[in-house]
């Protein structure tokens, strides 16, 4: 069995220190224990010019930076394939009306997808359910073939999930890179023993191919 970098009972063993975390946040040191190195979350246009037919907005949320790569890596292959792509974090509230479609993604933590992510679908509900949708997760545990990996890492979506009609799913193996963590999340990482690692599958990633663009 391939060897996850940390466990699932690792996380819920550090509850105890998300909910130290609250305290700190009241105290008014959370602002520091809490704060991302920074790095970029650009904007990226993949179009030759500014057609509007068949423009794709690929969105996504991060806290430590590899989905960026992620959602920049499937908006240059969609490009490759005739697309005219937008890559644009979900933090910009980008507006869906100019495209045909939207790819939507988002790094986890402790067990969800980010909640700007989550806010981004609840904000454009209506006009994501009148267009086609696909989802992209970016994580580091269960990515396993078996069932209850397969189960667990569904659940990442269990809150956005009821909100969309049908949109496809897609689950990528992410990053673990201490330096871009904040003091909390690198003292949690550090509590489960997580290692450094970069496990993202760029093929997997490049050669996704929604059902909504067959
Ligand atoms: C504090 C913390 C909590 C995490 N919780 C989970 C989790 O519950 N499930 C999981 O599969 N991966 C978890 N991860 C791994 C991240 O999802 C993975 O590192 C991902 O690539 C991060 O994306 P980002 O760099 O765009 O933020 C966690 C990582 C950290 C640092």
């Amino acid at each position: 069995m391939k060897k996850q970098p940390f466990s699932r009972r690792d996380f819920l063993k550090v509850a105890g220190v998300t909910l130290g975390a609250s305290a700190l946040t009241c105290s008014g040191l959370g602002y520091a224990a809490t704060r991302t190195p920074e790095f970029e979350t650009p904007e990226l246009s993949y179009a030759k010019d500014n057609v509007m037919n068949n423009r794709i907005l690929v969105t996504y949320a991060t806290r430590a930076g590899s989905t960026v790569e992620v959602a920049a890596a499937i908006g240059e292959s969609l490009n490759k394939r005739g697309f005219a792509v937008d890559v644009k974090p979900v933090n910009e509230k980008p507006k869906l009306a100019n495209y045909q479609a939207v790819l939507m993604g988002s790094a986890v933590r402790m067990g969800s997808w980010l909640p700007e992510a989550v806010d981004f679908v609840k904000t454009n509900q209506q006009a994501l359910n009148k267009m086609p949708v696909a989802l992209f997760t970016v994580h580091l545990l269960n990515t396993g073939d078996d069932e209850a990996s397969r189960n667990t890492r569904t659940a990442y979506l269990d809150i956005v999930r009821p909100l969309l009609n049908q949109a496809e799913e897609v689950y990528f193996a992410g990053k673990m890179d201490f330096a871009r963590l904040s003091f909390l999340d690198k003292f949690i990482a550090g509590m489960v023993k997580a290692v450094e690692a970069d496990q993202r599958d760029w093929d997997k990633i490049r050669n996704w191919a929604p059902a909504i663009f067959a």
